[in-house]
């Protein structure tokens, strides 16, 4: 007889909630795969890292946990480096590449490093050169804080006039502020699940946002923004899309799942990486859910596939002990 969901993940903790400036959508991701896992009879509790500590989250005894926090101290390696502490084998990218994601100017280091297509930028400081940024990187240009998401602290910026209030603003959610080339286009989201070699890219989802304008308020709000899945790209132009995904995945090291954010420029038709979020949303209109349901993959589904995939970076041996 194959074990039940409940023998094959014992004690299941879903981490939701938590301090980040994306709480909110947090606790619409948990509840979503809260209430998933345990329609599938898996044994899942829910746990708030923002109200409760570290110490009780190891006293629980979960077997694994399920990640969706958002942000920071959720997505960004500080939690992974406590479950790798406790033991608990968690879903999504380990502690480096969570980390490094964490850090959109880091992570395109990385790529570009790796020759991988990313918009042109420059990190920002309260005395730039803000006519020397504008020239290098064209006008008009997207500032943005280097750590945070779901568009908050982000401006296109038309005019040099506009930076110092552009850059202020970003600087008040991040120490790190960056100016990207502005990329005008089309604009992709593409989910990948897996690990190493048996990664793969599902479909792409292309977001049509009114007056291509995707902010917080249209990303999370607005009826106006259509989500294209299938993205109705030509089928080359799809797998292109999908194999820089996945060389973006497999580059920062990443596992689990992942979902990374493309733009592909009007002029020249060049698909480019903008950033990649370890911990992506599950809400009920989530764009990985809805790629993995084009993909044949119900949200249940999905959420136990994540689930599965849970490890730790550090495979403990034998004698190995939770420290
Ligand atoms: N270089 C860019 N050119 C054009 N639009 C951009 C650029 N960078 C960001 N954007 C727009 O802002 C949105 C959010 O930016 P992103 O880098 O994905 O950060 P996050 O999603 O973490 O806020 C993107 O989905 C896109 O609509
Ligand atoms: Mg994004």
């Amino acid at each position: 007889m194959s074990k039940t969901l409940k023998e094959e993940f014992g004690r299941v903790g879903v981490l939701f909630g938590g301090r980040s400036a994306e709480r909110e959508i947090s606790l619409m991701s948990g509840s979503g795969v809260l209430k998933a896992l345990q329609s599938q009879g898996v044994d899942a509790h829910g746990f708030d890292p923002a109200q409760r500590t570290l110490a009780e989250l190891a006293a629980e005894k979960f077997d694994r946990v399920f990640i969706a926090l958002h942000g920071r101290y959720g997505e960004d390696g500080t939690l992974q480096g406590a479950l790798e502490q406790l033991g608990i084998p968690y879903t999504g990218p380990g502690v480096l590449a969570s980390a490094i994601a964490m850090d959109k100017a880091m992570t395109k280091r990385v790529w570009l490093h790796n020759g991988l297509s990313t918009p042109e930028f420059e990190m920002l400081s309260a005395d730039s050169d803000w006519t020397a940024v504008a020239k290098k990187l064209g006008l008009p240009l997207i500032v943005k804080p280097a750590h945070e998401g779901s568009t908050l602290g982000l401006t296109k910026v038309t005019d040099v006039a506009q930076l110092p209030s552009a850059y202020a603003l970003a600087a008040k959610f991040d120490k790190a502020v960056m100016a990207e080339a502005f990329i005008s286009g089309m604009e992709l989201t593409c989910p990948v699940l897996g690990a190493g070699d048996d990664a793969q890219a599902l479909p792409v989802v292309r977001i049509v946002a009114p007056d291509a304008n995707y902010d917080y308020q249209n990303k999370y709000f607005s009826d106006q923004t259509k989500y294209l899945c299938p993205s109705e790209l030509s089928p080359a132009m799809e797998k292109q899309v999908q194999e820089l995904v996945l060389a973006s995945y497999r580059t920062l090291g990443c596992r689990g799942w992942a979902r990374a954010d493309v733009m592909i420029r009007a002029s020249d038709s060049q698909p480019l990486l903008l950033e990649i979020n370890t911990s992506p949303g599950m809400t009920g209109h989530s764009l990985v859910p809805m790629s993995a349901a084009v993909a044949g993959m119900p949200y249940e589904q999905l959420c136990i596939a994540i689930l599965r995939m849970a490890a730790l970076d550090l495979r403990p041996t034998a004698d190995w002990k939770p420290g």
